[in-house]
C-alpha cells in the first residue's frame, strides 16, 4: 500500500485501486477544494468518457471516492504522448476539454491507454454538463418534430381515405 498526496487530497493506493480522500495538510481552504474535487470527479464520470480513469465508487459529498488504480507515466512517456486529446476545444468544438492539469502525476495508464487520474477542477464542467442538456433537449425537438410529421400525413392519409369512400367512382376517373 502507498500514499501518495497532492494538493487538496490524499490517496491510498492498493494494488487495485486508488482511495482519494480530502487532506487538511494544506488547511481548511484545500480540505474543501478536496471535497468539491471528490463531487467533480464523481459528476465528470457519469459521462463515460474514455479519456478519464474510472470511478468505481464514491461517498456523497466528496468524502471518498474510489478509482482503478493505474500505472504511473514515466518522463519520457508523458513527455511524448499526444495529450491534444484532453484538450481538443475550441479546435474541434465538438469535444470539450478535460481538466486536467498538464503534469505527469494527473496521468495514469489505464488498459494500455493513457488517462486523466486527477480530473476534479472545475473548469469546463459546464460546458460538458451543457453537451448532455443540450443532446436531451436536441431528442425532445426531434421527438417533437417526428410526432407532427407523423400527425400531418396521418390526417392527411386519412382524409384521403375517407373522401375515397365517400365517392369511389372518383377512383375510375
Ligand atoms: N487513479 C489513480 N491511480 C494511480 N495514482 C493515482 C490515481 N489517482 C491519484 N493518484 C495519485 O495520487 C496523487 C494525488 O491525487 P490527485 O487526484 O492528483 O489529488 P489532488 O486533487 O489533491 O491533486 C496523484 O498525483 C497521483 O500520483
Ligand atoms: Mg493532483
Amino acid at each position: 500500500m502507498i500514499i501518495k498526496y497532492g494538493c487538496s487530497r490524499f490517496v491510498i493506493l492498493t494494488k487495485k485501486y486508488a482511495f482519494k480522500f480530502p487532506q487538511f495538510q494544506y488547511g481548511w481552504r484545500n480540505f474543501l477544494l478536496g471535497l468539491l474535487h471528490n463531487m467533480q470527479e464523481s459528476k465528470w464520470n457519469k459521462l463515460k468518457d474514455e479519456r478519464l480513469c474510472p470511478i468505481v465508487f464514491y461517498l456523497p459529498g466528496g468524502w471518498l471516492t474510489v478509482m482503478i488504480k493505474c500505472r504511473e507515466l514515466t518522463r519520457k512517456e508523458f513527455l511524448t504522448f499526444d495529450r491534444n486529446i484532453f484538450y481538443p476545444y475550441p479546435e474541434d468544438i465538438s469535444r470539450f476539454n478535460i481538466p486536467v492539469e498538464d503534469k505527469e502525476d494527473s496521468f495514469g495508464w489505464y488498459r494500455n491507454k493513457i488517462v486523466a487520474v486527477d480530473y476534479g477542477s472545475w473548469h469546463d464542467l459546464f460546458k460538458a454538463k451543457w453537451k448532455i442538456i443540450n443532446k436531451n433537449v436536441l431528442v425532445k425537438i426531434l421527438f417533437h418534430k417526428a410526432k407532427k410529421v407523423i400527425n400531418k400525413w396521418s390526417s392527411l392519409i386519412f382524409r384521403h381515405i375517407c373522401q375515397n369512400i365517400k365517392n369511389p367512382e372518383s377512383k375510375m376517373d
